[in-house]
């Protein structure tokens, strides 16, 4: 492991070569937001908060899709780039349903209360979410689906992918309506052992646990 000087926000920091840089971003005090980026996962570059600015690269970069460098000048805060952010979370949220029943993390609402967008009327996108149809799959004996809720961040693909092994999630269909799968077709018919790790790392709850979880 080659230990790197690069900068951010004029602060200089010690950093290993080849890390992830959102990942080591945060990990000196810089509180990048993401909702994609998990550490335990290879980076999708999803959701499109975690914008920083790189000397030497034209425009905006996702920091979670790049890897650390000797001499690297980021740019983690400014307006600009917290404008972006804002208006980013401000979509996520239009198509995001935010009902919220208080029985897991929801990675969202500390965002939202950082960028200001806990009054409705804040919002620069209108909520859109209720005219997309939502899938529910409860077919699942440990859990329940609902695309109402789901960012699609490939968190829980890849968990079952990266961490499990197991390959069981994919999307179906594409933009806005696209929602995950498992097999192909419903939770309950799939090769889905109940590991749970999709529950763990879904951000927004579009994936959780049943109240009395059955046997398989
Ligand atoms: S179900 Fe959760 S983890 Fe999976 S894509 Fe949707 S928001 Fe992300
Ligand atoms: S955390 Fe980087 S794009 Fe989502």
């Amino acid at each position: 492991m080659k230990k790197v000087k690069i900068t951010i926000d004029n602060k200089e920091i010690e950093a290993i070569e080849g890390a992830n840089l959102l990942h080591t971003s945060r990990l000196n005090g810089f509180d990048i937001p993401g909702l994609c980026f998990h550490h335990r996962l290879t980076p999708t570059g999803a959701c499109r908060l975690c914008v920083v600015k790189v000397e030497g690269m034209p425009g905006v970069v996702m920091s979670c899709t790049l890897t650390v460098k000797e001499g690297m000048k980021i740019t983690a805060f400014d307006e600009e780039l917290e404008t972006a952010r804002r208006h980013t979370l401000s979509y996520l949220l239009a198509e995001h349903n935010e009902e919220y029943d208080g029985t897991y993390y929801d990675e969202m609402m500390p965002l939202i209360e950082r960028y200001g967008l806990a009054s409705k009327g804040n919002r620069p996108i209108p909520a859109f979410w209720h005219n997309i149809p939502p899938v529910i799959d409860d077919t699942s004996p440990v859990l329940t689906y609902d695309s109402s809720k789901c960012i699609k961040c490939f968190r829980c693909i890849k968990a079952c992918e990266e961490i499990q092994g197991k390959g069981v999630l994919s999307f179906a269909e594409r933009g806005i309506t696209k929602y995950i799968v498992a097999g192909y077709g419903k939770w309950g018919d799939s090769e889905c052992d109940g590991c749970g790790e999709c529950i763990q790392l879904c951000p927004t709850g579009a994936i959780v646990e049943k109240p009395n979880r059955e046997r398989i």
